[in-house]
């Protein structure tokens, strides 16, 4: 099978580039150009972050490029928001800078153009807040319409968030972009992979014991800004295992079996209140695929269940298995 042509968007944090990693070494996914945002670090330093991964991985030409350094609107405030990526978005683990630059055609007019370019065949994962997104769907609303698929990892269906008691990071970090970007007129459901996934398929000790053995170029480049990453998020793991959000998401693309999904009605709270930043998922709509409404009804459900929100896939769940099975073959087992 042809591997599938993807377009990252990140925002350079530690697993934003396990799973950029992934994208290069998978025979299943083409990474065709990669879109920087600020998020865990500014747009520049996430930039230099994947800098450092294509120079590492041979890949010095891909194409990457800086975008939004600002969200589009306001966002819940973050308390106590914890170092998980260190300062530098790779774990202060001194990894030097690569001698390679950003193209100077902005982050959303590359994507513009790609798409442009190969109408209906690139996948747009986003892994970092979706102000990029957004952008890019404001400047060509049209652009719905003409990537393959959109993947976000971002959000929680029926998990608490991440750094508010309801919001994910991503979401939270541009809760107006990500409104837009669950808003806009996806001819498919586009798949959500939120907390619900990615707090079940993680990374145990043997991942992250593999990983400092640094047998394949990933696992040499990732084991110091892992073993940050994972120091600081055991102050809130329970079991000792650490997510590795972005890497899922992106692995979903090439192996969707990973997911367990549902389509249902989606929406973002933007409203600066207690939920703000919160992607709420509304389960009611179960119903409906249950085949348990009467036929003359299910118009009114439908209404009921959708008026102003939208039909995502929304990963409820993840094959631990099978996700750790892939990440050691990126780490050399
Ligand atoms: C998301 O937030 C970031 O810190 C991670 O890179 C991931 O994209 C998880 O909530
Ligand atoms: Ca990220």
């Amino acid at each position: 099978m042809d591997p599938i042509p993807v377009i990252l968007d990140t925002d350079g944090g530690v697993d934003d580039c396990a799973a950029l990693w992934f994208g290069l070494t998978s025979p299943a996914i083409e990474i065709v150009a990669i879109t920087c945002v600020a998020g865990n670090v500014n747009a520049a330093q996430a930039a230099r972050n994947v800098a450092k991964v294509l120079k590492a991985a041979g890949r010095s030409d891909i194409p990457f490029s800086i975008g939004a350094d600002q969200p589009l609107g306001p966002g819940p405030a973050i308390p106590g928001d914890l170092p998980v990526h260190g300062s530098d978005g790779l774990g202060d683990a001194g990894i030097p800078d690569a001698a390679l630059d950003p193209t100077t055609e902005p982050a959303i007019e590359l994507i513009l153009r790609l798409v442009d370019a190969r109408p209906g065949e690139l996948t747009l994962v986003a892994v970092g807040p979706f102000t990029n997104v957004a952008l890019a769907l404001r400047s060509e609303p049209s652009l719905a319409g003409r990537v393959r698929d959109l993947v976000v990892m971002g959000g929680a269906a029926q998990m608490p968030g991440n750094v508010t008691a309801t919001s994910e990071f991503n979401v939270a970090k541009d809760p107006t972009a990500a409104a837009e970007t669950v808003a806009a007129s996806w001819p498919r459901p586009p798949t959500m992979v939120g907390l619900d996934a990615t707090h079940q398929a993680t990374m145990g000790a043997r991942e992250l014991d593999l990983v400092a053995e640094r047998r394949t170029p990933a696992a040499a480049f990732m084991a110091d800004p892992l073993r940050t990453y994972h120091r600081i998020q055991s102050m809130v793991s329970e079991d000792g295992t650490v997510p590795c959000h972005d890497a899922l998401a992106l692995m979903a693309v090439a192996h969707p079996e990973l997911l367990i999904t549902e389509v249902l009605p989606v929406n973002v709270d933007t409203g600066g209140g207690a939920a703000w930043g919160m992607t709420v998922v509304d389960f009611r709509a179960r119903s409906l695929a249950s085949g348990s409404i009467p036929a003359d009804l299910l118009g009114l459900a439908q209404e009921a269940f959708f008026a102003g929100k939208h039909p995502w896939r929304v990963a409820l769940g993840a094959d631990v298995d099978g996700f750790r099975a892939r990440l050691n073959e990126l780490f050399g087992r």
